[in-house]
Parts: structure tokens; C-alpha cells; sequence
């Protein structure tokens, strides 16, 4: 069992269509009994919440239900999950700092990291860009990095598996 959480700063846009994204890919490789994914906001705006609509409608268009109640990540959920996956570099530090425990700190990664053979914290590219504040095609955008990066990161647990 592979326990999966993906976090961003609300819980309402990005996170929740992630976790939609990997279920969905989980579910289409008969593979759901071996996973658990979740997802978690780093601030605590938008907690009990529903996601965001345009993510929803987003999905649909995808053929895709997001299902998910928005939540603030916990320090237990690094003890929980075995994969901590951060859609940008503030959540990512956010996500480093509630934890001094290495064994809590390996478990974090940088969402599209998966795609590059090297992660410059430098660089913007690496953000999975916030859409909150701009239009729907934001969302269209952030859904095609979601895919190819849960598409990565799935070719990354095959390889570790090997
Ligand atoms: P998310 O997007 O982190 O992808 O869920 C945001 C949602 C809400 C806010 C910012 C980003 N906000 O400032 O309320």
C-alpha cells in the first residue's frame, strides 16, 4: 500500500485535482487497493470546503469527479503517508518546516520534479502555477501538468519497484 498526499496552499484548486488525476490513473490500471491518496492545503482558509469550482468543473471536462473536502495538512500526516507531494516550491518549505524529523523530510518532494532530471529551486518552472486568481483556462493548463506529472510520478514507482 502506497500512501499518497498531494498539498498545495488552499486545498481547493490544485491538490484536490491531483488527487483526482492519481485515483483516476489507479483505478484505470486496476490498481486502487494499492493506494491511498489524499490531499491537504498548507493555510487553513478554505478548510470543510468543497473544491473550488472551476477545479470541479475542470475535472468534468476530463471526465474527471473531484470528490474532496477541503483540510489543512497535519504534522501526523508526515508520519501517515509515504509520499508528501508540494504542487509548488512555497508549499514545499511550508511543508519542510513542520518537521525537523529527516525521516518526515524524505518523504517531500517538489509535484513536478518527477519531470526533470534535476530540481533548481531557483527556477519558477518548477511551480505547478497557482490558477486562483486568473481565468479558466489557468486550469486547463494546471490540469495537463497534473497529468503528465502523476504520469511521472507513477513511472516513478515502477522504477523503484524494479
Ligand atoms: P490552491 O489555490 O492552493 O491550488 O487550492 C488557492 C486557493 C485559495 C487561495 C489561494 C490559492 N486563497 O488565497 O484563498
Amino acid at each position: 500500500m502506497k500512501k499518497v498526499l498531494f498539498v498545495c496552499l488552499g486545498n481547493i484548486c490544485r491538490s484536490p485535482l491531483a488527487e483526482a488525476i492519481l485515483k483516476k490513473k489507479v483505478a484505470d490500471r486496476g490498481l486502487s487497493h494499492l493506494f491511498h491518496i489524499d490531499s491537504a492545503g498548507t493555510a487553513n482558509y478554505h478548510i470543510g470546503k468543497p473544491a473550488d469550482a472551476r477545479s470541479r468543473k475542470n475535472a468534468q471536462e476530463n471526465s474527471i469527479e473531484i470528490d474532496h473536502q477541503a483540510r489543512q495538512i497535519l504534522v501526523h500526516d508526515l508520519e501517515e503517508f509515504d509520499y508528501i507531494l508540494a504542487m509548488d516550491r512555497s508549499n514545499y518549505q511550508h511543508i519542510l518546516r513542520l518537521s525537523p524529523l529527516q525521516r518526515h523530510r524524505d518523504k517531500v518532494f517538489l509535484m513536478r520534479r518527477f519531470a526533470y532530471d534535476t530540481v533548481d529551486l531557483d527556477d519558477e518552472a518548477i511551480d505547478v502555477p497557482d490558477p486562483y486568481y486568473g481565468g479558466e483556462e489557468g486550469f486547463q493548463q494546471v490540469f495537463h501538468i497534473l497529468e503528465e506529472s502523476c504520469d511521472n510520478f507513477l513511472n516513478f514507482l515502477t522504477e523503484q519497484q524494479a
